[in-house]
């Protein structure tokens, strides 16, 4: 017998946001423990797994029709039957039993809290005509079940410190799907990372839908802040930058401010949803702060680390908001200078609070909105890249281009760099002279080590 003969392939496709592909990588290193390779197609697995997400209804809509793609695929194979179907993530967490009517075809439907049991629930299915369904929440069992990292294939890797969310913002679905705040124990996460760093992960990203929330049990037992977990993994050696997302603005403490000037590893860069720029908007959103309360955070995160990257989230069109809430949004990016961002029309969503406001605003005037402020935000996005030309910063190169002789890394205030260099430089972190910044990224040379002869940037768009 081949070993491909008796190896199980499971293909996992990865929808949403940062801890959707962390939660994706730990589904393969639990399958793997249980016999599956990864493939990177779904027509020759056996079980195909859809890691789902929730926040948008145009991200849960696309999973319906998805699921019943891939229940085709596979069937022409040579002799094999069509690939056992897993949905895990937010949507089946929130639509677990409507998933189960409507698509007969799904055989396992597993939350984000319950997918290290994925080998059991998998096995389970073969004995049952009917689908699966696990969506309990024990968020500290996950953690203490899941076996240690494999395989990571880049120098930069997720981690997830937090999970879950209290605040309830009222356009919200994430407290529904994530469940309560939960903070991993700060040994379980330097063990985590220690073994990342030993696998040749440089750069480590420290994720939770609140990480700036994060109170773990810290080493010696008393509860540890971000701050002060951040702290204790830049002592881990061969870990060389250290960043967290997404964080909230009333949970920004001094310590972490602070460690924004103090803390060499800790890249000068911040994701800071605002979500809008109206007093009256974010007081219904139930942000429990001010545009005023934001604006003094960006003046001291600024004075603690002045050439800091500022990222946020946005919404337009959230119930009610009226033209001038609107202006309000644009003179705070205005007034804030962001490097990068993401926004959005308001969407809603079922079992929200704001879904069944009577003052939805209308689909074009939210279009119209968020056309504006994306204009704005693009000019501010490539003023930020364009200032980085003729500096030499340190980039991380993490992956070949498209193109033969490109590799591509990334700035410390998370631009893609794009430069003609040895792929020898991948997982290094090299002095490189920035050539142009452009609509995406940076164009430069590296020259902290002999990479060749290079000349010249590549003009061509960033990846
Ligand atoms: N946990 C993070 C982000 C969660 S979702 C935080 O609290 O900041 C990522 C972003 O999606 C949010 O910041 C918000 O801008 C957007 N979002 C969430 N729900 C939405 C909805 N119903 N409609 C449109 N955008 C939404
Ligand atoms: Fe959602 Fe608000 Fe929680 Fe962020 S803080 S996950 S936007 S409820
Ligand atoms: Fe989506 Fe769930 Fe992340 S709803 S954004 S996958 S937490």
């Amino acid at each position: 017998v081949t070993e491909a003969a008796t190896t199980k392939k499971v293909f996992v496709k990865t929808y949403g946001c940062q801890m959707n592909v962390y939660d994706s990588q730990r589904i393969v290193e639990t399958l793997a423990a249980d016999g599956y390779a990864e493939t990177a197609t779904a027509d020759d697995a056996d079980l195909v797994v859809l890691n789902t997400c929730h926040i948008r209804e145009k991200a849960s809509e696309k999973v319906f029709s998805d699921i019943g793609r891939y229940a085709k695929a596979g069937a022409n194979r040579p002799g094999a039957s069509a690939p056992v179907i897993a949905v895990a993530g937010c949507v089946a967490q929130a639509e677990g039993a409507e998933i189960a009517r409507r698509a007969s075809s799904v055989g396992v439907i597993v939350g984000p809290q319950s997918y290290h049991r994925l080998p059991e629930l998998v096995a389970e299915k073969a004995r049952k005509p009917k689908a699966v369904v696990a969506l309990d929440m024990p968020v500290a069992d996950k953690f203490a079940k899941l076996p240690t990292r494999t395989r990571p294939r880049s120098p930069t890797a997720f981690l997830t410190v937090q999970e879950g969310c209290d605040k309830f913002c009222t356009f919200c679905v994430v407290p529904y799907t994530r469940g309560a705040e939960y903070s991993r124990p700060a040994s379980q996460l330097i063990e985590e990372a220690k073994v990342l760093a030993g696998q040749g992960v440089r750069e480590l990203t420290l994720l939770g839908q609140n990480v700036n929330a994060y109170r773990g049990a810290g080493p010696n037992g008393a509860a540890l802040g971000l701050a002060g977990l951040l702290w204790q993994l830049a002592r881990i050696d061969g870990l060389e930058r250290l960043r967290y997302t997404t964080s909230h603005p009333n949970d920004m403490g001094d310590d972490l401010i602070h460690a924004h000037g103090e803390m060499p590893k800790l890249m000068p860069y911040l994701h800071l949803p605002f979500q809008s720029g109206s007093d009256r908007v974010l007081a219904a959103m139930n942000r429990n702060h001010t545009r005023e309360v934001y604006l003094d955070l960006i003046a001291k995160l600024r004075a603690a680390r002045p050439d800091l990257a500022l990222s946020t989230d946005v919404i337009v069109g959230f119930p009610g908001e009226t033209d001038d809430d609107f202006e309000d949004t644009l003179s705070l990016v205005e007034e804030v200078r962001f490097a990068s961002s993401f926004s959005f029309k308001y969407s809603p969503r079922p079992g929200t609070p704001a879904a069944s406001k009577a003052d939805q605003v209308a689909e074009p005037v939210k279009a119209e909105r968020l056309e504006r402020l994306q204009t704005l935000l693009k000019q501010q996005q490539l003023a930020f890249n364009e200032q980085k030309a003729g500096r030499v910063i340190p980039v991380l190169w993490e992956s070949r281009g498209k193109k033969d002789g490109v590799v591509i890394g990334k700035s410390p205030y998370l631009q893609t760099v794009e430069a003609w260099a040895d792929a020898s430089l991948i997982g290094s972190i090299t002095e490189t002279r920035i050539e142009r910044g452009g609509p995406n990224g940076l164009y430069g040379v590296a020259v902290g080590r002999a990479a060749g002869t290079e000349t010249q940037p590549p003009m061509h768009g960033v990846a």
